[in-house]
């Protein structure tokens, strides 16, 4: 099984398509039953989306439930859908304690964690927390048009290989992903699965493109 994560980070469209994009998942899921449909959904929108499909939220603060003024605890994402978080987002960078904590939070409260990753000296620290998943990203390719598949291949597969012979991780991609091939390419690297936002959310035809993006990693 592969994943697509779409991340709809703080865009507008982001907001305004976060349910729609993931009942369009609801229905195709049956079709493309080989993929695990997931929504990095804004907090706000947990709730709903994760009525629909599998939902993360963008990240967690690494507290305990309590007096924590404007904090979004683990308990907060279970209460409101989420089935696990994103971590150490480049756009929402911790530290290294932090991400093993928060990794750690996760497990012993059963959330999924995604730790994002800038480079392989990153990667190399997170296996050890043995997450869910690990996602490489190179903050320089996000958002813009070359993917991470196309501009990185030998690192692609360094990391896809780090992540299987380390820890029991998915190994996922992102970053300027915008074509079918972009995907298939990232899972010829080894990769199971990747993480999209721009090339999802801020597309008009976003529904064609999932169903494209659903044949790539099929
Ligand atoms: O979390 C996914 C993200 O950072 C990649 O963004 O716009 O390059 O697909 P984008």
């Amino acid at each position: 099984m592969r994943s697509l994560v779409v991340n709809c980070k703080a865009y507008t469209e982001g907001i305004d398509r976060a349910v729609a994009i993931a009942s369009e998942m609801y229905g195709i899921s049956k079709r493309y039953s080989d993929v695990d449909f997931i929504v990095a959904a804004p907090y706000t929108l947990l709730r709903d989306v994760s009525r629909l499909t599998k939902t993360l939220a963008q990240s967690m603060d690494t507290i305990e439930p309590g007096a924590f003024t404007g904090h979004v605890s683990w308990y907060e994402l279970k209460k409101a859908g989420a089935v696990g978080t994103l971590i150490n987002h480049s756009e929402k960078r911790i530290s290294i304690r932090e991400v093993e904590k928060a990794v750690n939070i996760c497990r012993d409260n059963g959330l999924l964690s995604y730790v994002c990753a800038s480079n392989l000296r990153e990667v190399k620290k997170f296996v050890k927390f043995n997450p869910y998943a690990i996602a490489y990203e190179p903050p320089e390719l996000i958002g813009g048009e070359v993917s991470v598949s196309k501009a990185k291949p030998k690192v692609v597969k360094q990391f896809t290989d780090i992540v299987r012979s380390k820890a029991n991780s998915l190994a996922l991609v992102g970053a300027g992903i915008k074509t079918p091939e972009d995907i298939s390419k990232s899972v010829a690297l080894g990769s199971d699965g990747i993480l999209v936002a721009s090339g999802i959310i801020k597309v008009e035809n976003w529904e064609e493109t999932i169903y494209n993006f659903c044949d790539a990693l099929s």
